[in-house]
Formats: C-alpha cells, sequence, structure tokens
C-alpha cells in the first residue's frame, strides 16, 4: 500500500492516506493526509496553495523565486535555511554550526520493519516501509525518514534515523520521530495532563497562531502531560499521535503567521544531546500516528486496535488476564505471613485468581525511608522465606505475584551502601530525594546487570506468575558517574535504553510472566511501557469518581486490556469519598479488575457482593478487557460508558450526584445500534447494603435492585434510547423516582439476538 510515481510517494492504510512529494528544489513536501486516495495522485493536484510569494521571507534561489521553505509544508526540518519554523532537527556539526539543508536523495520501499533501537513495535508480517533519504550534501549528514504500514490498520508509524557523514563529531541536539505539516484549518489540541492521582485529565484547547508544547522533563512519560495529543479540525477530522517511548518528551504545535499547522513529537530536546563519531547513527523512538474523518472516538479506536494488535507483548495479546487482590491498600507496610495468608485465601474464596504481594517485603523495608535496592526476603515476615510463602499462594490455588521497584534505592540499604555511585547525582551536591529515595543509573551496564538478576532471582525462586514493576519518582541531578556516555546530554535516554534492554531480555526470558507497570500510580503510561508489560496501574487514585474521568482520559489512547483498575476500600483513602461497594465495582470492571482492600473484614453484604461481582466479570471478562470502548456524555451529570465485543456490549449508567424528581427522563441510547437489529437488555443486579438505606432499610424488605430485561429494536436503542425504570423503591417514594445515589452506576448488559 505504499507506492511511488514522479517523486509523489503515497503512503496508504485501509482507508487513510499519506501524500508528499519532492520539489524541484529536493524539498520533501507534505501534500494531503486524510481518506484514502486510491492512485498516486499528480503533484499538480496539491501545488501551489502554499508557495505564495510572502513579503520580507527568503526564497530558495534566483531560479526558485516562488519557493519560500517558510511557506512549505515540510516532512522534516533543520534551522536556518529559510524555514523559520520550530526545526525537528537540530545539530551541532562543528562550531555551533547549526543551519543546514534536508533535501532529498532517495528512497527505498521494504517489506517489514527496521528493528532498530530503542525496540519499538517489531517487525510483523505484511508490514511494509517507505523509507525517504534526506542529506546535507554539504556537511554529509543524513536523514532517514521511515513510514510503515500495518494489515487492516490505520495507524502509520514513523521514526526518523541520522547518519553523521561528516568526518568528525555531530551533536545532535533534537531529532524529533515525526514532523506533520497541515495547511491552514481550525484546530481543537486534546491533551491528557494531570498529576499524581489525577493522571490523564482530557483538556481541549483552540490552537492560536504562535507555539504550544505539551512535554515532560520528568525522565518517564510522566504524570503531567501523556505523550498522547489529538487534533481535530473544523470539519470534525481527527488526527491523533502518540510516541512509543517512555522518557522525556514533547510534542510541540506551531501555527504558522499563515495559517499552517506543525506538528512535531519526539525526544523532548530539554538539555539533550547525543553524540555521533564519524559514520555512526542515532535512531529516534517511533511515533504512532493515525487519522479519521469522525472524530477523537473514531481515532482513539483505531489506536486501540493498533495496540492490542501490534504493541502488547505477543504472549499476552488478546490472553485473558486474572482478577487479582493487592496487598497495599489493605495491609500497606503492616503485615506478617500469617495475615497475608488470611487475605489471600479470603481472596480466594471470593473468586480472586491472583495473589499480589506489595511493597515491603524485602530487607529492611519496614516503611518506605528504607531497604529500596535490597531484593532479598525479610525473615522476619516470612521466617521460612519467600518460596515457602509463594507456594504457599500456588497452594491455595492462587498465582503469585510480586511487587518490585527495580529502577531505585533508598540511601538507607546495603546497595547504596556498597554502590554510592550507581545513583543519578551530582559530583558536587548531595542529590535530592523524592520519596525518600534515589534513581539508579540505567546507562550503566553493571546497574542494568544487577537489576536483571535482582529481578529474574526473584521471579526464578517464587515461580511468580506476576511482576508489578514500580516507579516512583521524577529525575533530578542529572549526572552519570558511568563510563558509557560521551556527554552528560545523554544520560536520560541512555536511562530509557537501558530500561528497554533490562525489559527485553525479561520479556524473552519470562514470556509468560505479567508484567504490570506502575510509576506512583500512572506516570509512565505508554506505548515504550506497553512492548514489555501488557497492562499498566492507571492511578494510585482508586476513588470511583475520580477515576471515571481517569479511566476516560487513559481510554482515549490506550485500550481496556492495558488499564489496571482496582476496587478499593470505602471511604476512599485517597479522597475519602463513601460509596457502595457495587459502584466501585461498575467503575473498575472496564479494564483489568482488582481488588485492593483488606477482604478479611468485609461485611457480609459486601462479601457476598464482591463473589457476585466477580462471577459476573468472569462471565464477561473478553468484553471488559478486549471490547471497544466508547463513552456518551449526555450532561454534565451523567454519561455511559460502552464497552462491545462481538454481539454483546456492556453499558454502564454513570451518574455524579443523585436528583430527586428532576423529570429527567432517563434513557438508555446505544449509538452504534444496527437499525435492522434486535436486543434483549439485562441489568446487572446489585446489592444494595442496609447500610447505604439508613432508616428506609427495615421499611424496603429487599436489597437488591429490581430486575429489569426486555427486547428493544435497534433502532429505538440507537435515536430514541430506553426509558429507564426505577432502580430501586423505597416505600414513601413515587414509584418513578430512580436511585441510583450520589456517584451511583447501572450496568447493563446488551445482547444482539
Ligand atoms: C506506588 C504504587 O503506585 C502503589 O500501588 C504501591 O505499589 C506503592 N507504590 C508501594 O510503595
Amino acid at each position: 500500500m505504499i507506492a511511488e510515481k514522479n517523486l509523489v510517494f503515497s503512503v496508504s492504510t485501509e482507508n487513510t492516506s499519506y501524500v508528499m512529494a519532492v520539489l524541484k528544489t529536493g524539498h520533501l513536501v507534505h501534500l494531503a493526509y486524510g481518506r484514502r486516495i486510491a492512485s498516486v495522485p499528480d503533484i499538480s493536484c496539491f501545488l501551489p496553495v502554499e508557495m505564495t510569494p510572502v513579503g520580507t521571507l527568503c526564497y530558495w534561489d534566483d531560479e526558485n523565486d516562488d519557493i519560500f521553505p517558510d511557506n512549505l509544508l515540510l516532512e522534516y526540518s533543520a534551522p536556518y535555511r529559510g524555514d523559520n519554523r520550530e526545526a525537528s532537527f537540530i545539530a551541532d556539526a562543528g562550531n555551533g554550526r547549526t543551519a543546514m539543508d534536508l533535501l532529498y536523495k532517495g528512497y527505498r520501499i521494504y517489506k517489514g520493519k527496521a528493528s532498530s533501537f530503542p525496540a519499538s513495535i517489531e517487525s510483523v508480517d505484511g508490514c511494509e516501509t517507505l523509507e525517504i533519504e534526506l542529506e546535507d550534501s554539504i556537511l554529509g549528514i543524513s536523514v532517514f525518514l521511515s513510514y510503515s504500514v500495518f494489515p487492516s490498520s490505520d495507524v502509520i508509524v514513523r521514526s526518523a534515523a541520522i547518519r553523521n557523514g561528516t568526518s568528525g563529531k555531530l551533536s545532535i541536539k533534537e531529532a524529533a520521530s515525526l514532523q506533520l505539516d497541515i495547511p491552514r484549518d481550525d484546530w481543537t489540541l486534546f491533551s491528557y495532563d494531570g498529576a499524581w492521582a489525577r493522571e490523564r485529565y482530557e483538556h481541549k484547547r483552540r490552537l492560536e497562531p504562535g507555539i504550544t508544547i505539551i512535554d515532560s522533563k520528568l525522565g518517564t512519560s510522566g504524570n503531567e502531560h501523556n505523550p498522547l495529543i489529538y487534533l481535530q479540525n473544523g470539519k470534525g477530522e481527527a488526527y491523533g499521535f502518540n510516541l512509543v517511548y517512555s522518557g522525556n518528551h514533547r510534542e510541540l504545535l506551531e501555527i504558522s503567521p499563515f495559517g499552517a499547522l506543525r506538528v512535531i513529537t519526539g525526544i523532548n530536546p530539554y538539555c539533550f544531546e547525543w553524540i555521533l563519531e564519524s559514520g555512526e547513527s542515532f535512531a529516534t523512538p517511533e511515533a504512532i500516528m493515525t487519522y479519521s474523518p469522525d472524530g477523537v472516538d473514531e481515532a482513539s479506536a483505531l489506536f486501540h486496535s493498533f495496540i492490542n494488535r501490534f504493541v502488547i507483548p505477543p504472549f499476552w495479546r488478546f490472553r485473558t488476564r486474572p482478577v487479582l487482590l493487592n496487598s497495599w491498600e489493605g495491609c500497606y507496610f503492616d503485615f506478617d505471613e500469617k495475615r497475608l495468608l488470611e487475605l489471600a485465601e479470603s481472596g480466594k474464596e471470593l473468586g480472586v485468581e491472583l495473589f499480589v504481594l506489595d511493597d515491603g517485603w524485602f530487607g529492611n523495608r519496614t516503611d518506605d525511608t528504607k531497604g529500596l535496592g535490597d531484593w532479598y526476603c525479610n525473615r522476619e515476615r516470612f521466617p521460612d522465606g519467600l518460596e515457602a510463602f509463594a507456594e504457599r499462594i500456588h497452594a491455595l490455588g492462587l498465582q503469585f505475584g510480586i511487587w518490585m521497584e527495580p529502577e531505585m534505592v533508598n540511601m538507607d540499604s546495603e546497595l547504596y551502601r556498597v554502590h554510592p555511585d550507581w545513583v543519578i547525582s551530582l559530583p558536587d551536591r548531595t542529590p535530592l530525594k523524592a520519596r525518600h529515595q534515589l534513581t539508579l543509573d540505567l546507562s550503566r551496564n553493571d546497574v542494568r546487570d544487577f537489576i536483571y538478576q535482582s529481578v529474574s532471582s526473584v521471579i526464578r525462586l517464587t515461580h511468580a506468575d506476576y511482576i508489578k514493576w514500580d516507579m516512583n519518582r521524577s529525575v533530578s541531578d542529572v549526572f552519570s558517574h558511568g563510563s558509557e556516555l560521551r556527554s552528560q546530554g545523554e544520560v536520560l535516554h541512555r536511562y530509557i535504553i537501558g530500561l528497554y534492554e533490562i525489559l527485553g531480555k525479561l520479556r524473552k526470558d519470562f514470556p509468560e510472566v505479567l508484567f504490570e507497570g506502575c510509576a506512583s500510580g500512572g506516570s509512565r503510561y505508554d506505548l515504550g511501557m506497553l512492548l514489555f508489560m501488557p497492562q499498566i496501574w492507571a492511578s494510585d487514585n482508586t476513588d470511583l469518581h475520580d477515576r471515571v474521568t481517569i479511566g476516560e482520559g487513559t481510554l482515549r489512547g490506550y485500550p481496556l486490556s492495558t488499564l489496571g483498575a482496582h476496587v478499593s476500600a470505602s471511604p476512599s483513602h485517597q479522597s475519602l469519598r463513601t460509596s457502595r461497594i457495587d459502584s466501585r465495582f461498575n467503575i473498575a470492571s472496564f479494564g483489568v479488575l482488582g481488588y485492593e482492600l483488606d477482604v478479611t473484614k468485609l461485611s457480609d453484604d459486601d462479601r457476598s457482593a464482591i463473589r457476585d461481582q466477580i462471577a459476573f466479570y468472569k462471565k464477561y471478562r473478553d468484553v471488559f478487557q478486549f471490547g471497544d470502548f466508547s463513552s456518551l456524555h449526555v450532561s454534565d451529570n451523567q454519561r455511559f460508558w460502552y464497552t462491545t465485543l462481538g454481539d454483546t456490549s456492556i453499558a454502564l449508567e454513570i451518574q455524579t450526584f443523585g436528583e430527586v424528581h428532576t423529570g429527567r427522563n432517563d434513557r438508555l441510547f446505544l449509538p452504534f445500534a444496527a437499525d435492522d437489529k434486535t436486543y434483549r437488555i439485562t441489568a446487572r443486579r446489585e446489592h444494595i447494603p442496609s447500610s447505604c438505606l439508613g432508616d428506609l432499610a427495615k421499611d424496603c424488605g429487599q436489597s437488591m435492585s429490581e430486575d429489569f430485561s426486555i427486547t428493544v429494536p435497534g433502532a429505538i436503542l440507537k435515536y430514541h434510547g430506553l426509558p429507564l425504570g426505577p432502580q430501586f423503591t423505597a416505600k414513601g417514594f413515587t414509584e418513578n423516582t430512580r436511585i441510583l445515589g450520589d456517584y451511583g452506576s447501572r450496568m447493563y448488559i446488551i445482547e444482539s439476538i
């Protein structure tokens, strides 16, 4: 689906085309990205739209005095040769010289995809790549731009590789993964921003002339700004972008004085430098991009499908994930083996399949000030050793999972006392701490060996089925004491390359172990981590209300199969909000379900509710984990979540505040129902614990929501909506009052029959 004619290049996916051409000056210009064009168009169909003479700006040369680089849509750009917008490539070719031309040299089209490092999406059968070489022939610097397409997918994978053909050193200050220049339009940017416990809240803003930057300088992809962005134009078409990278990133959007939009995504150039000796090359991480004529919802669905099929580690693609019980919020650091076994037994009895021993099992780690780095069993807590404990968990018929934070060290640890130079720290200052810990320097070979040995030994010793890989701080004091760098500007990128090297070895040696990524919750929720870890803990905030926003933001870019979501205690440990156990389940069930509370202390009501929840989740597990997610915002107070797999959809009605007698006339819609199909709709029966009803409880005579099952034509569900009856009717209320309560929700199973 890649073709070339008269130096016009067409990169087509199932439904989209991306078209570029080489001008007579050698500039590689962007012509179109949108709905599929069946044949390779002639360049005259597009020119000279962006080549009008523009006042004081530089034109190319006397023969080409109608070509103004500042007004071209360029595929990659360097500074100070007529293009005054932000460049995607900046390198010092000696003596601070950065001005250079990137002009067309040649191209090749080949099957597969170059598997350069950082290794991202692997070459897959049927994948096809166009590589275009641009060069500055005077300096001898080449840039290879790659565009790969995949079968039945509307995602294009892009990257750039730089070759230093000069006779000396080349210092790269910036090398973006992707540049896309799009003609004038009215653009709305969607970004996913936040902080700890408030990850990936969606924000929308209209782009105005000038530069907008979304980025991370945290050393990780970060909880402040995810590398995922969308752009929607006036016609409602959407473009999506993401990076296959876990470190500092930058997404730059520039509206030029002539209205064109430039998008640049890649490694954040902030304090970055990479030195190439003569003849060496540097490969950028990959970027993915997609286009949908139908807006961000559809673009997001295209990303989901691509990630499930081509990013998730092969063994885990579409493989169901166990329901887990994690010890953290139930015990924190306060546990011994006996307490954990009681927890696990209780979880098993509820239907849980995997028990996860979180922080606190190793060294002298009885609180978060000490022990990180000492990955051997705390014998006071586990007198017979970790191996024996894991065996006991396995003997209960549960899988065994364990927490590690391999990239970190406490100063109060044996590891730090022996290897103080293994941390990222300045030679002349006391390093800043976060959560009492320092970051190990993964740019060093010896550190990487230590981490691989530590994790693989724990897996082998315990026959672990699951590893929760945590990482709880941002970087500071960026400086490596190792000898493998040519410049301190390389440290953070080498760190990520080092991380991927360790994870690549672990994935190869233990393909069946389920890794869950975590970084103080969701501070490293990105496609780079998903290459090695099929699921990620979305946030330390498990409050059901906040999780609606976190879930929706996360699911904009990442499929349900990646989203770790837990039912925790009420009141919530993060928000102190109280809520019904079934409402908490409803939100957590969209994704990979877990429980994280002391299940030995549950009321009988809650125990029986959880038993039913897990049985229900297992019945529809594939729909919750691998279905297509969408949402419908009815009002500020009410929305629906949907997940659909084959003939089955689950719809979740979510309400923020309970309202009384509003005459709201709530209706259930299935926006994607087929007009000519008939659907059976059943409501999941929910437990209404008497504690929620107070004095009313004695009059009610029931503690379950009412049964509800009805058959409806698709056209009604799609266009008119099905009126929703009473959720729960207590004496004293009129028949039609629906009491979902504050932060209440109700789940419907919709099957096409
Ligand atoms: C931060 C994680 O996000 C939590 O889930 C938990 O594992 C703690 N670390 C343990 O220290």
